[in-house]
């Protein structure tokens, strides 16, 4: 439980909040870099402040604030030329540093002292890296974007996946320092749902720990098989290869996938996920000259939390806790052991960011920074690719966790076909490889790993 006040420091996220700064000092994706190939100029609102992302001609990335400073127009209807984005109402136009470069009425009639010069929006910096572009909003200089260990793997086939949920980051982030929900949310849910009538239960936890690393959280935990059930996550893990960690800040990591909790305001996050897939040993590593990108909906037409695959179960859980959670009611027990050292470590970090510190897992020096290593099991499989035999087995598996016969992405709903053709071009399987599979039967016990 925490007072309304440490609730409050905890959430709020705009410039000048505690919390806003301490998240201010951390690179964060906010959009695809494919997305940004179609579509140069990008709306985007981060941590309360409402922007504008853009592509320049030599493909570099500005992010300035989204109102024209001459009489208020959004500069998400203007265009791109060359380095700067232009003004649709009266041309006038800012570079990447948001210095106004153009104001053509007035460099047409003033005087030797340009009126321009007068003139800036607020500018942050925006970079390209693993298919995401990034976004920094704090003070100079500015860390490096940490190149956490799958950044450096060659051998699978990457997709990003954005979501936007209407509910605060923290309730979102809480999940990744939580394993015992996937026993109730995950597997016992989908026993529930699959069949009402069930005695089953998935294995149940016995014991959960967590050890802090200069990046995040290891989660480990232990559980005993009831009964033999698929079960979304492995039953036993410890801590140096349980492949679970929740990363500093707004991060959860799952061996193949990275997932950001981006506040986009208090009541709004932007879920990203970076997942790769291994490819079989049998087909060459796959080059993507552009990562596939895709929006994943979180409801359906009547509003309705989708709830069929993992991840949207876990959505409706947190969009279930309010639009903020309200941490002065809740009564925490021994589950919620990673929950109070996650919320700890945010606490200590507003402190040292109010001291002029770096928070924790700040990244600054180049060599430290050439492979970030986290807990993980089966490195091999990532880096070197997976035993077609086996890659088949996963996808079963994987297959058995969501609730209808979507031969899409398994883990979450949405995977538009276009996707899961070129994942299956990636993987060597035909077109009908997928459908064949969404319809075979229950087979094996799981882990989270796919
Ligand atoms: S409002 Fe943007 S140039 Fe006039
Ligand atoms: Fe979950």
């Amino acid at each position: 439980m925490l007072s309304e006040a440490k609730n409050h420091m905890l959430t709020r996220v705009g410039p000048g909040t505690p919390m806003g700064e301490l998240l201010r000092r951390y690179w964060h994706p906010i959009a695809a870099v494919s997305e940004l190939a179609e579509k140069r100029v990008k709306p985007v609102r981060l941590m309360g402040e409402d922007l504008v992302l853009y592509r320049t001609d030599t493909d570099e990335y500005g992010l300035v604030q989204r109102r024209c400073p001459h009489r208020g127009v959004d500069l998400g209807q203007g265009w791109v030329e060359g380095e700067s984005l232009r003004c649709s109402y009266h041309g006038w136009m800012f570079d990447r540093s948001g210095s106004c470069v153009e104001q053509p009425y007035e460099d047409m009639v003033g005087s030797s002292a340009p009126f321009r010069d007068k003139v800036r929006v607020d500018a942050y910096q925006a970079v390209a890296f693993a298919g995401m572009v990034w976004a920094y909003l704090g003070p100079a200089p500015a860390p490096l974007i940490p190149m956490f260990e799958p950044f450096t793997w060659r051998r699978g086939f990457v997709q990003i996946i954005l979501s936007e949920l209407p509910c605060n980051w923290l309730q979102c982030h809480e999940n990744a320092v939580d394993p015992v929900h996937f026993e109730w949310r995950h597997t016992n849910y989908i026993v529930r749902e699959t069949d009402p009538g069930s005695p089953d239960r998935g294995p149940q936890h016995s014991g959960i720990e967590f050890q802090e690393f200069e990046f995040g959280l290891a989660v480990a935990r232990s559980a005993e098989l009831t009964t033999v059930l698929a079960a979304p996550v492995a039953p036993t893990s410890r801590l140096e290869t349980s492949g679970i960690a929740c990363l500093w800040p707004n991060v959860l990591y799952t061996g193949s996938n990275l997932e950001w909790r981006v506040p986009v305001d208090d009541t709004t996050t932007l879920n990203i996920v970076w997942n790769y897939s291994p490819t079989p040993t049998d087909v060459p590593a796959v080059e993507q000259d552009s990562i596939p990108y895709w929006y994943g909906p979180v409801a359906d037409d009547d509003g309705e939390m989708l709830t069929s695959h993992i991840l949207n179960q876990d959505f409706a859980a947190w969009v279930g806790q309010g639009a903020i959670a309200d941490r002065t009611s809740e009564r925490l027990g021994r589950s919620d052991e990673g929950v109070i050292l996650l919320r700890k470590r945010l606490f200590a970090d507003v402190e040292r960011v109010s001291r002029g510190e770096d928070p924790q897992g700040v990244v600054r020096d180049p060599e430290s920074n050439e492979c970030i290593v986290l807990p993980l099991d089966k490195r091999q499989m990532y880096r070197d690719g997976v035993e077609r035999a086996f890659f088949e087995e996963r996808l079963e598996r994987v297959f058995n966790w969501r609730l209808n016969d979507d031969p899409s992405y398994a883990v979450q709903f949405g995977q538009p076909e276009s996707v899961r053709r070129e994942f299956e071009r990636a993987m060597g399987i035909g077109p009908d490889f997928l459908n064949l599979r969404g319809q075979l039967p229950d087979s094996a016990s799981g882990e989270c790993d796919v």
